[in-house]
């Protein structure tokens, strides 16, 4: 049978990505949760649960290195009389009379219909609780009276996932759960250090229930025949170890046009050390209690479910575009600003493609991820700049990664990532600009975690700067330490051992020439920003003592950075140029082009146009701008992991969406609109929808962090969907250079990029205190903003001034 190839479609009414078909070329997942407590969810209501950290924290368990076969999740059973099924197919995978599943911002609803029964499970975290809900709805739609064997199916993890999956010798006997009235306990290790435990809790009476996989599932079974389900009796088994699971067993009976709701909850609880117990070895149960007891009704469940879709109305409604382009106006509206929140919350450390076992919290990705959530919730960006400062070392180095659990950096990574540095500026200046709050640089930020170490915030951008230029290679540019950006050019890291990890190996580092372009260009920008923030708090010497820096890099990068048709990629360790047409292979690479047109390097000798022509000419092809050109055909000792990829994959000349708005931006700043235009609009998910159903392949409706480039054995096939810092660079390009609404310290800044086929539109801006209606005018121009009017009044220059109330504002370009 001809497999039907579109499997969803967008509903903009509803901010829904709607999926019809449950065989998704691969797995297109959902996130549940702001804060706290979080979830994975597939389209066929696979993936996990856990609280705060995807590692140290697993509430449920899940299957290494399962995509696309999706093993594992939240599964209900239904047994109509011999037909088993479930309404998201899986696990069963019994062919369904209709399927649906709407992903929404932080909630899905997973639809099934069989034989005249509908299954519609909603699915989410209510604010501010730790727990998940699951809404069933049963529904007869029959003419006969069913009666249905409903069986519910959750797996625990032993918390610690990296462990869960290695330590099988003790996990095997460890496995402890209590089970009270229609509540199943998992206790795990809560005998001995841990304080916490979780439960799932179904609001009705049930008839049976079991806890022990083995004998729920059966010898040799799967997921997809559970003995207990196929046979209709749930076996009361009580897990001792092996590996515990969660199941409910409820009859229920419905009439003709009967529908019956319940509620399930997976919870997750924390009890103070001297109130674990409420009698020897018994779990003290009362705050599962009362949080069961807050949600035990479909009124209570709907009220919580109307607060969170009330919350990102709220926070949708902080910038809004209307173009009258559809497809413009849901990326910008919705999705992008969707997934910028929700890499936000990750970071990089749990999807589908991220076990949530080996990251947790990147220092580089995190400062970026906040240029697209700042907006939305301030307060959080704010804590979260000073989390990340903490991790910083007093020499103005930085831990690559550090777990949100325990916020403390991530030794097993370590730091030398030399770019990482500067993003504190990046993200610290976004925050600012965004609140006015000037203040958060006076707060004490200790390094390292260590109390008794703090300096101010300002003094952590302060010797992030310093860590650049105390760190300069023969050529004056920055060295690159174990890797910048890119994590996969390691320069020194010498290694012919597969055991060796390329990104914490730096063996050769001693003497080491290897210097980078994209940290120049960096610099230069978070340089000059941190040139403004000094001026505008009155350190005018420090302001003179790195604009100094700033010039010298510039002229650096003039000298010794430029190959006559684009900038150069980096000094490897010998001192020898990479990315240069003298090479062999990769002779021009994406992220020096993007970092030094978006510093605009050597723009008044024509190199920034030069460079963006060069990236015309030979990065970009059908899906985007590919890293580099040509890729690597083999194996470099010098270069390290970018060279361990297949031609056309990640690093090694992947589409690496994340770098490509770098150059969006170099486009806008030069004013070339069309160009900027078409670069973006590829990458863009709504606008290669139709890709993504079949060559793609991920969620058409996120960005992902990879498209395989034009040299790969398939080119345009998606990779690592949802956490990328594609999502806040595809969203710093359009709202800010693209639309041209740019948070500056005093005001909002005008200053839009387009092509020159773009018609009038109106940006709906939340703003600090005051709320901003910008309509622009572009008339045919590219870029250039004659006049901007506020509130009928004609102001000098482009900056809207700040002032708290409504306004309405026309710009004319
Ligand atoms: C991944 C990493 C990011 C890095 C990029 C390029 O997205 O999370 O930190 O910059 O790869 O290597
Ligand atoms: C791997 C990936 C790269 C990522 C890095 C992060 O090297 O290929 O994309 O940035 O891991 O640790």
């Amino acid at each position: 049978m001809e497999q039907q190839k579109r499997y969803g479609h967008f509903d903009d009414q509803n901010r829904e990505y709607v999926i019809t078909n449950p065989q998704t070329p691969w797995p297109w997942i959902n996130y549940l949760g702001n804060e706290d407590f979080f979830s994975l969810i597939s389209n066929t209501a696979g993936g996990y649960s856990f609280y705060k950290d995807a590692k140290f924290r697993r509430i449920t368990r899940y299957r290494y290195n399962n995509v696309p076969m999706d093993n594992g999740g939240r599964y209900f059973y239904i047994k109509d009389g011999d037909t088993v099924w479930n309404p998201g197919w899986k696990p069963c995978k019994t062919p369904l009379d209709f399927y649906e599943c709407r992903h929404g911002m932080s909630y899905t609803r997973v639809t099934g219909r069989k034989n005249g029964v509908e299954a519609s499970v909603l699915f989410f975290v209510p604010l501010k609780k730790w727990c998940e809900v699951q809404k069933l709805t049963l529904k007869n739609e029959s003419s006969e009276v069913k009666q249905l064997k409903l069986f519910s199916f959750e797996e625990w993890c032993l918390w610690n996932a990296a462990t869960d999956m290695e330590n099988f010798q003790r996990n095997f006997s460890t496995g402890e759960v209590e089970i009270e009235g229609s509540t199943i306990y998992h206790k795990t290790e809560y005998r001995e250090r841990r304080n916490h435990y979780a439960f799932y809790h179904v609001n009705a009476p049930i008839q049976g229930f079991d806890t022990d996989r083995e004998t729920f599932v059966g010898l040799y079974n799967e997921f997809a025949n559970p003995d207990a389900v196929m046979e209709g009796k749930p076996r009361n088994s009580h897990a001792h170890g092996w590996s515990p699971i969660a199941s409910h067993y409820i009859e229920v009976t419905l009439q003709p046009g009967e529908s019956k709701d319940f509620v399930f909850l997976l919870g997750y609880i924390e009890n103070e050390q001297d109130e674990k117990f409420e009698a020897p070895q018994v779990i003290n149960k009362k705050k599962a209690h009362a949080l069961i007891a807050e949600l035990d009704t479909t009124e209570k469940v709907d009220k919580a479910f109307a607060e969170l879709c009330a919350l990102w109305d709220n926070l949708l409604n902080i910038y809004k575009v209307k173009t009258g382009n559809d497809k413009l106006d849901r990326m910008v509206n919705i999705w992008n600003q969707y997934q910028c929140m929700v890499t936000f919350n990750f970071s990089r450390s749990a999807s589908f493609f991220e076990s949530g076992v080996g990251r947790g919290m990147g220092f580089r990705d995190s400062n970026q991820d906040l240029v697209g959530f700042v907006h939305q919730i301030p307060p959080r960006a704010r804590q979260r700049i000073i989390d990340i400062a903490s991790t910083q070392f007093p020499d103005g180095g930085c831990y690559h990664q550090y777990q949100p659990l325990t916020k403390r950096g991530n030794n097993d990574i370590g730091g030398g990532f030399n770019d990482d540095p500067c993003w504190l500026i990046f993200g610290t200046v976004a925050y600012i600009k965004e609140t006015g709050d000037f203040s958060i640089l006076d707060e004490m930020v200790p390094f390292d975690n260590q109390p008794g170490t703090e300096v101010t915030l300002f003094d952590h951008l302060k010797i992030s700067m310093n860590h650049v230029i105390e760190n300069l290679g023969p050529h004056m540019l920055p060295l690159i330490g174990r890797a910048d950006w890119n994590d996969c050019l390691n320069l020194n890291c010498f290694s012919w051992d597969p055991n060796e990890s390329f990104q914490t190996t730096e063996n050769v580092s001693e003497g080491t020439k290897a210097e980078s372009l994209m940290i120049a260009g960096l610099f230069v920008v978070t340089g000059k920003d941190y040139v403004a923030l000094c001026k505008k708090i009155g350190k005018a010497d420090e302001a003179e003592r790195m604009q100094k820096a700033v010039d010298a890099m510039i002229e650096a990068v003039k000298k010794h950075g430029w190959d006559g048709e684009w900038y150069l990629r980096a000094y490897d360790f010998y001192g020898r140029k990479i990315g240069s047409n003298e090479c062999d292979e990769a002779k021009i690479f994406i992220e020096s082009q993007g970092w030094c047109t978006m510093a605009e390097i050597g723009a008044e000798d024509g190199l920034v146009a030069k460079s963006l022509d060069s990236c015309k000419k030979y990065l970009e092809c059908e899906h985007g701008m590919v890293l580099n050109n040509p890729a690597f055909s083999k194996y470099i000792y010098e270069y390290g992991e970018i060279s361990s990829y297949p031609e056309g994959y990640k690093e090694n000349a992947g589409i690496f969406c994340h770098n490509n708005p770098w150059v969006i931006i170099g486009e806008c700043l030069a004013g070339r609109g069309n160009d900027a235009w078409s670069h973006y609009a590829k990458i863009l998910p709504s606008y290669v929808e139709e890709k993504y159903q079949t060559l793609h392949k991920v969620e058409p409706y996120v960005n992902c962090q990879m498209v395989a480039g034009k040299d790969a054995f398939k080119p345009g096939e998606g990779k690592n969907s949802w956490l990328t810092g594609t999502a806040a660079w595809m969203w710093y390009t359009v709202s800010e250079f693209i639309l041209g609404i740019k948070p500056d310290y005093d005001g909002i800044r005008i200053d839009p990029c387009l092509p020159e086929t773009a018609t009038d539109y109106t940006v709906q801006r939340k703003f600090r205190d005051a709320e901003y209606e910008i309509t622009i005018r572009p008339n045919g121009a590219q870029k250039g903003v004659k006049q901007v009017i506020v509130d009928g009044k004609p102001i000098d220059g482009t900056v809207i001034p700040y002032s708290p109330g409504k306004h309405v504002v026309e710009a004319t370009m």
